[in-house]
């Protein structure tokens, strides 16, 4: 992070204030800092490029992914630093994009083609074997990644898809790697605070916490702690969450540019909020 000034303001900027963000205004009052809530869907945003934010520092956490990026794009026009920037809750916010800069980074990926079509998504199985995931590149929560066990499924996949929205079209194919289970690990900085597996509820097999999802702390070892911060730096990140799959070793899945921590407290007892709020206090005093 690229700091300025001895006197800095703290913003956070919400949509929605969950949980997670009543822990870091939490955190701030700790550091005797006021941090000011701007609810972005509620006022207007002025593009234009001026220094009325400079000096200024705004964590970014709404919830929508198009609020997060649009508002730190005023943000940063008007001066201010953002955690994380717009380009990298850019490249976050779509799964394509972030696979990218992983495998520009090096970073294995499950094997994964994309189809901006049907007709290109009929020819799949020339390319990857069944079963496979489909996802589209934008989605959260598990909402629309499905596991498709064969050209039947994939057939009735395509044809819900085309009735949605355009990015909806868009596939995201790829191998099946370590089915009911992922890793959530939380990066600040250049520091992975730690990690935690879900599991997959009895009746399913994607493992989000929305879905039912359990968590257990996951132990952070050199192997994954280079991967994880790797990940984070090839999106140019300063928190995030960085999801992988475990095959042969470790895949990287996603890099959530708006991480929740709330079940990852439960899970760790790593008070996500504390660091995180010490370290943007003290990066951008730097
Ligand atoms: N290639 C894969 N192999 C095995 N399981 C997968 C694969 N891709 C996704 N899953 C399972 O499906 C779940 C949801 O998929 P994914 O994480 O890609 O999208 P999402 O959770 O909707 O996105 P976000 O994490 O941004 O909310 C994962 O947590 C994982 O359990
Ligand atoms: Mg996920």
């Amino acid at each position: 992070m690229v700091g300025c000034c001895s006197r800095m303001n703290y913003y956070l900027a919400v949509d929605i204030i969950r949980y997670d963000e009543k822990l870091l205004i939490e955190a701030f009052k700790g550091l005797g800092i006021d941090v000011i809530i701007i609810k972005v869907d509620s006022e207007l945003l002025p593009l234009i490029d001026s220094r009325t934010l400079s000096d200024s520092l705004v964590v970014m956490r709404p919830i929508s992914a198009y609020n997060a990026i649009y508002s730190a794009v005023a943000f940063e026009s008007m001066g201010a630093l953002t955690v994380n920037s717009s380009r990298t809750l850019y490249l976050c916010n779509d799964k394509i994009l972030t696979y990218g800069c992983l495998i520009r980074e090096g970073l294995r990926i499950p094997k994964t083609c994309i189809a901006l079509s049907n007709t290109s998504l009929q020819s799949v199985s020339g390319r990857l074997k069944f079963p496979l995931i489909d996802k589209p590149p934008i989605g959260s929560w598990g909402r629309l990644v499905s596991y498709v066990r064969d050209s039947v499924d994939l057939k009735m996949i395509s044809e819900h898809r085309e009735f949605m929205g355009p990015i909806i079209k868009t596939h995201v194919i790829q191998e099946v790697v370590g089915l009911g289970k992922d890793i959530r690990c939380i990066v600040v900085g250049d520091d992975v605070l730690g990690c935690m597996m879900r599991r997959a509820s009895a009746d399913e097999w994607r493992s989000n916490v929305a879905l039912g999802g359990t968590v257990e702390n996951y132990p952070v070892d050199s192997e994954v702690e280079e991967l994880v911060i790797r990940a984070s730096r090839s999106v140019g990140a300063e928190f995030v969450g960085v999801d992988l799959l475990v095959g042969d070793g470790y895949y990287v899945n996603e890099v959530n540019g708006v991480p929740e921590f709330k079940g990852f407290i439960k899970a760790t007892g790593i008070k996500v909020h504390e660091y995180l709020v010490k370290y943007l206090v003290s990066s951008s005093r730097r």
